[in-house]
């Protein structure tokens, strides 16, 4: 059996004459920036996930980097973050001039909100916490910290569309919240696109601004911003997801529930640990072991294709060499680059392909 690590030519197949009149329509309406797709993704995003403002971009990069330009972020500012993530979350950061700050992540591999006052200076503005693989951080505990020093809370929603903690969304606990729709995305487009949804009406339209050059009226410029479009063809593709993006997220639960079933007590695994309360959406199944990469190959063997999230911690990337950091603070960090393992994961991954995987890991152990 080959077992791809994603098989979005398996859910295309599911979607492909609607995802054709899509963007036949766009095609046909020359509608090639912005216009009605844009607009109903907009609205339709809106709706589903239950917050008052949506506004669409290029890609979840530039999402994160417009929502902190408009809090007035920038030079001479700390911004707080977890130590494992995509570059994403930090290197928009340092593009508006302010400091990442790194913090060691938990159990669950998101932030460890224990260690986040400690790094709290007065330069601090915010806060951004990463919902990574699906699973929310400790939002409730952000939140409580976020208040008492008041600072301000960007969700970086790229690995969590539906997740939840106590009933309560992924990205409606903060200020913001930023997602991505990469291709490989519980929600991904067939190209680079993004959004930042908030309740806050007045950032909404400063980001929307911001993201149009800075002009909210076609050449009355109010502010200088960049051009961070979501792309008409994408919203397409998008709007035709949306309607299936519950049910894909329940496929990827019943497929996790599979694994925790089947991996308890197989050599040394460590199956994902959930948080009381929490929805996980399982952007990625991660798995953690000492023999991490004899397993990789052995499963490539096999016919079941893994990867690794991420191999480097952001403090152990040459790119956060300038910060001189302490990497003793980041021992989290550190054991979960070595060890973690993402599991094949994705809506029509079928049982047989699973229960596969799953006899190649018993296998491995039990040789
Ligand atoms: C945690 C995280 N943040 C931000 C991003 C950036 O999204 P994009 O690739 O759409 O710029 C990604 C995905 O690539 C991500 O995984």
């Amino acid at each position: 059996m080959n077992i791809p690590f994603v098989d979005l030519k398996a859910q295309y197949l599911t979607i492909k004459d609607e995802v054709k009149e899509g963007i036949d329509y766009v095609l046909e309406n020359t509608m090639f920036i912005g216009g009605k797709p844009v607009d109903d993704f907009k609205r339709g995003f809106e709706e589903l996930y239950g917050v008052d403002h949506c506004v669409p971009c290029a890609n979840g990069t530039d999402a994160i980097f417009i929502v902190m330009k408009m809090m007035g972020i920038g030079a001479g500012d700390e911004v707080i973050t977890t130590a494992s993530s995509w570059i994403s979350t930090s290197e928009t950061i340092t593009q508006t001039g302010a400091k990442p700050v790194f913090v060691d992540i938990d159990d669950y591999y998101t932030i460890d909100t224990s260690k986040i006052e400690a790094a709290i200076t007065p330069n601090t503005k915010a806060i951004i916490p990463v919902h990574l693989y699906g699973q929310m951080a400790d939002m409730p505990a952000i939140m409580e910290i976020a208040k008492k020093h008041n600072l301000k809370v960007i969700e970086d929603c790229a690995q969590s569309h539906f997740s939840e903690i106590d009933g309560k969304r992924a990205g409606l606990y903060g200020d913001a919240a930023t997602f991505s729709f990469y291709p490989g995305k519980n929600l991904g487009a067939y190209g680079d696109s993004g959004c930042i949804i908030t309740n806050d009406g007045d950032l909404a339209e400063k980001c929307t601004m911001y993201a149009k050059h800075g002009a909210l009226v076609k050449h009355h410029h109010i502010i200088e911003g960049i051009n961070s479009r979501l792309d008409t063809i994408q919203a397409a593709v998008l709007n035709v997801k949306l309607k299936y993006i519950l049910d894909w997220t329940a496929s990827r639960q019943r497929i996790a529930a599979r694994y925790d079933a089947a991996l308890q007590g197989v050599g040394d695994l460590v199956t994902p640990k959930l948080r009381a309360n929490g929805k996980h959406t399982y952007h990625v199944y991660a798995i953690r072991t000492a023999r991490r990469d004899e397993l990789k190959e052995y499963l490539k063997g096999r016919g079941v294709n893994t990867q690794i999230h991420y191999p480097n911690a952001m403090p152990f990337m040459p790119a956060y060499d300038y910060l001189n950091l302490d990497k003793s603070q980041y021992a989290m960090a550190k054991a979960h680059q070595e060890q973690e393992l993402s599991l094949p994961i994705y809506p029509e991954m079928t049982d047989e392909q699973v229960d596969y995987t799953v006899s190649c890991l018993k296998d491995f152990f039990e040789a």
